[in-house]
């Protein structure tokens, strides 16, 4: 299977801070990961580099076969920031409309997306409303929206679940199988130890900028012993690498 993420011996250093520390990764087509780890581990410095945001200090990121800073190569990647700040006067259809240009998509493709997408994610009835009037939740919702608008091969998202309530976390699971079916890529951090084992194929567990744990989650799941819950609290009991 041809790789559309491969982060080989990546560091990246700010001053002191070695936020992440030989890290080597891969996911493939029709993959689903989740990336676990404490506050300040190096997930969103991952994320930051896997989009092309900022360099690694050494070692080498592959996306979809090229270079995540390659305009052509982010043009297949749809991204959900940790923290979104949203224009807040415009409204959701205004906001996918803005992100659509961006992207170089047609006007008819982008309101035909806009439709679907807004009522994918329960914000039909609220996409005339400003920004500034949505609940925490709504905005997350939006954001999904935006990441899905150009229809990317991967989709990286930073804490997805935040502020989304049960039915939409069930909504955004089946949303992101269906997703995997056609083939897509997903790569998500999360704190959501519950949420990450029921969504994902496979899971990366960072510690000090490090991977002390990858593999998949199916053959952890149903036996009430080896949880995610477990598997996380063991990994980042231990010290070191695993
Ligand atoms: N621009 C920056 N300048 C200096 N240090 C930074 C910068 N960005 C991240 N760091 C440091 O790198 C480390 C990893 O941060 P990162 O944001 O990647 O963690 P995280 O795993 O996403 O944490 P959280 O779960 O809190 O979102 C932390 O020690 C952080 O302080
Ligand atoms: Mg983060």
């Amino acid at each position: 299977m041809n790789s559309v993420v491969e982060i080989r011996g990546v560091s990246r250093r700010f001053g002191d801070v070695m936020a992440v520390d030989n890290l080597t990764l891969s996911l493939g087509a029709g993959e689903i990961m989740g990336f676990l780890g404490a506050n300040g581990a190096g997930k969103t410095t991952t994320i930051k580099m896997l989009l092309g945001l900022i360099r690694p200090t050494s070692g080498t990121v592959s996306v979809l076969g090229g270079d995540p800073s390659d305009a052509k190569v982010r043009a297949k990647i749809g991204y959900m920031p940790e923290i979104a700040y949203y224009y807040p006067y415009l409204n959701a259809r205004e906001l996918l409309a803005f992100y659509g240009g961006l992207c170089g998509m047609d006007g008819k493709t982008i309101r035909a997306r806009t439709d679907e997408l807004l009522s994918t994610v329960g914000l039909a009835d609220t996409a005339k409303r400003p920004l500034k009037t949505y609940s925490k939740g709504m905005l997350q919702r939006a954001g999904i929206a935006q990441a899905l608008l150009h229809d990317p091969d991967l989709l990286v998202l930073d804490e997805p679940f935040t502020g989304l309530d049960p039915l939409a976390r069930i909504h955004f699971r089946e949303l992101m199988h269906r997703l995997r079916e056609q083939g897509k890529s997903i790569f998500f951090s999360s704190h959501e130890l519950g949420e990450t084992e029921l969504l994902c194929d496979k899971v990366a567990i960072m510690k000090a900028g490090q991977a002390v744990y990858q593999g998949p989650v199916r053959q952890l799941a149903g036996d009430g012993e080896r949880n995610l819950e477990r598997l996380f609290l063991d990994v980042l009991s231990k010290g070191g690498a695993a």
